[in-house]
């Protein structure tokens, strides 16, 4: 029988996120999901406090890091990846690559013209693109990146064994499901890539993105994985039964009244660059662009 993986699920609660750590029992190698660089909006400050913690794992665990994987291009945190990599190459032989799905390159395309980056600053800002349904190993274990559009066009999810790490395809059941009013979203994608995931064997985990609970604040015991089965009955936006054109129409209703992430222009414009900062200014600043809104009459 295949090793079963070692799974290390770890919340960031300022931005609700789930992170996770996953390492080959036998070999110690690992790779890193979804890592969070920490961000303060009052003083426009990054640090990496929570980064530390996932370094911390590593160390102790004696595990050798061999991807840091996105599943998509995050508009609500800051990756930690590029931090991260600068900190395991100064550990390891050889540095963990920062991966991502192919279909990045026009979301980068997309946010770069947005906030005005350079070419130089995002291509290539990643060390590999995995094709749809590309596999890859852990040490010993199988993993394969599956495309699973919907929320973003380049939104991947890793199956690991019985694992998917799904990132925001599915959110537990009574969370249900996330946006798909960003750039590239699809409803009518994200219900095919959902019925994707849920046709899996019922044991298997689905890990999620984020654990946002309803009504807001963060769950006092936030869950990382809910299974197949679980998620089909009861999953609260993509239960079976539930048609596509109607989750559609819902979706559709439900995001025009939704604010944008809090973090998004900073989370995007880090992201596009795999994780590293804005090259310094000529005064020594790391700048970032935030785009003003106009109240009433422009003057
Ligand atoms: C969403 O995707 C479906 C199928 O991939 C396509 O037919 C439809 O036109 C897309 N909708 C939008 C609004 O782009
Ligand atoms: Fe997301």
């Amino acid at each position: 029988m295949a090793n079963r993986p070692i799974v290390h699920d770890i919340f960031e609660p300022r931005t609700s996120t789930w992170q996770y750590i996953v390492a080959d029992p036998v070999t110690k190698a690992a790779i890193i999901i979804d890592s969070v660089l920490d961000y303060d909006s009052a003083t426009n400050t990054v640090f990496t406090e929570n980064a530390e913690v996932l370094l911390s794992l590593v160390q102790e665990n004696d595990y050798k890091v061999e991807k840091l994987l996105e599943t998509h291009m995050h508009a609500d945190h800051l990756t930690a990846s590029r931090y991260l990599q600068v900190q395991l190459q100064k550990s390891q032989a050889s540095p963990p690559q920062i991966c991502i799905g192919k279909r990045v390159s026009q979301v980068q395309e997309q946010f770069a013209m947005r906030y005005g980056i350079s070419k130089q600053e995002y291509v290539n800002a990643f060390d590999h693109t995995f094709d749809d349904d590309d596999a890859f190993q852990i040490g010993q274990l199988e993993a394969k990146a599956i495309h699973l559009p919907g929320h973003t066009p380049d939104h991947l999810g890793y199956m690991i064994g019985s694992n998917v790490f799904c990132g925001d395809s599915l959110f537990n059941v009574d969370v249900g499901s996330a946006r798909c009013d960003f750039p590239g979203g699809n409803a009518s994608d994200l219900f095919n890539s959902v019925r994707r995931l849920l046709s899996l064997p019922d044991h298997y985990r689905i890990w999620t993105g984020h654990d946002y609970p309803p009504g807001g604040d963060v769950r006092k015991d936030p869950l990382p994985y809910y299974t197949v089965a679980d998620q089909r009955k009861a999953n609260k936006h993509l239960k079976d039964g539930v048609q596509e054109q109607e989750f559609v129409q819902w979706r559709r209703d439900r995001d025009v009244t939704l604010a944008e992430p809090r973090l998004m222009h900073q989370a995007l414009q880090v992201n596009v660059r795999a994780g590293r900062l804005p090259q310094l200014s000529p005064s020594g600043d790391r700048l970032l662009h935030i785009p003003l809104k106009v109240r009433g009459e422009m003057w």
